[in-house]
Formats: C-alpha cells, structure tokens, sequence
C-alpha cells in the first residue's frame, strides 16, 4: 500500500468512497476543491491506481482538523487508516502543527477503536451535532512535541 498526497487523478474515486461510507458525504466538487485550498491536507493510500482509502484534513496556524478517514468495504482491519493517520501526523510535524482534532459519531465503534489505539484523547462532546440518525459528536485530539 502506497501513501501519497491526493491529486486531481484520485478525486473521483475518492468521491465514490465518501459516498459508500458517509451518510452525509462531500460533492466531488467540494473534495476538488480541496486540491486548491493552502489549508487543506488529503493523502491517498493506494493499491495500483485503486483509491484503498483517503484522510482529508485543514490545519490553521499549528491546528489541524481531520475532516473525514475512510477505507473501501474490502480493504478495512488490515491497518490501513491506521497508516492513513500515521502519515497524516508525520506529514503535519513538518508543516508545524501540533495538534489533529476531530469529531466522530458517538456510536461509532470501530472508528473510536481506531482513535483510541492511535493515541488519540476525549477532549469534549457535542450533543446532536450529526443528522439522520440525530447523534452526539465526540471530539477527539491527539497533540504532539514538535
Ligand atoms: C473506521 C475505518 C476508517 C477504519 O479503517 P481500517 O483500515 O479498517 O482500520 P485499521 O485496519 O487501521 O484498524 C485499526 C484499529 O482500529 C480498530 N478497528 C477498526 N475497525 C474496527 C471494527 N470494525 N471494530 C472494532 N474496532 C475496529 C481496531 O482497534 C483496529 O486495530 P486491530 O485491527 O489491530 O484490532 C473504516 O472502518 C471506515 O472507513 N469506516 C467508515 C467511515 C468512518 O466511519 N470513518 C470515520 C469517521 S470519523
């Protein structure tokens, strides 16, 4: 599995992914537009030419937010969004942000699984941030020494 920055050849199965796994997925349009955004951080992982899964990310000054992790159906518990997220961080040191935060769905239980073994820590809870279903948001941080 390859680890590379997302370019304008990945977006539309990137897309096709946000769409299978999120009930309130990003347009093709708005994950392009990433593309141009000095704020924005997507990396790819990469089997041949096939999108295995994406982590999309902004960081403002030294504060990063990951903006979704997703892996497709047939690729998942072989440690690739663990690697997504590994990479994620060793490629955020080197722009000078310390911290990645997110927001996950309270009911999520293999993404939390994967937060939790990566170090990540409970900061707060947002009570019926997400819709259909209406659910809690737990936002997660990991912080590191630069
Ligand atoms: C969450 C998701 C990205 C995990 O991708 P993955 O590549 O399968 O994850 P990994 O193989 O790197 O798993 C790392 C660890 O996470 C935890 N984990 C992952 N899937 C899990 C599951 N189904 N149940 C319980 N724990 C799980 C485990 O601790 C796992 O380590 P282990 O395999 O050694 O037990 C994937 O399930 C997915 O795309 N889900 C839909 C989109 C989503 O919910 N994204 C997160 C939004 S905040």
């Amino acid at each position: 599995m390859m680890i590379t920055e997302m370019t304008a050849a990945h977006v539309a199965q990137v897309a096709e992914l946000e769409t299978l796994c999120f009930r309130d997925p990003w347009s093709e349009r708005s994950i392009a537009s990433e593309l141009e955004n000095k704020l924005a951080l997507w990396l790819v992982a990469l089997d041949g030419d096939t999108v295995a899964g994406y982590i999309g990310s902004q960081t403002v000054i030294d504060e990063t937010d990951m903006m979704n992790v997703a892996v497709h159906p047939s690729y998942r518990r072989k440690g690739i969004a663990g690697e997504l997220v590994n990479a994620l961080v060793d490629a955020l040191k080197m722009r000078q942000s310390h911290s990645l935060t997110l927001e996950v769905r309270a009911s999520n239980d293999p993404a939390i699984g994967l937060y939790q073994k990566l170090g990540f820590a409970q900061v707060g809870r947002r009570p019926n941030y997400y819709r259909n279903p209406k659910e809690d948001a737990l936002i997660l941080r990991k912080e590191w020494e630069m």
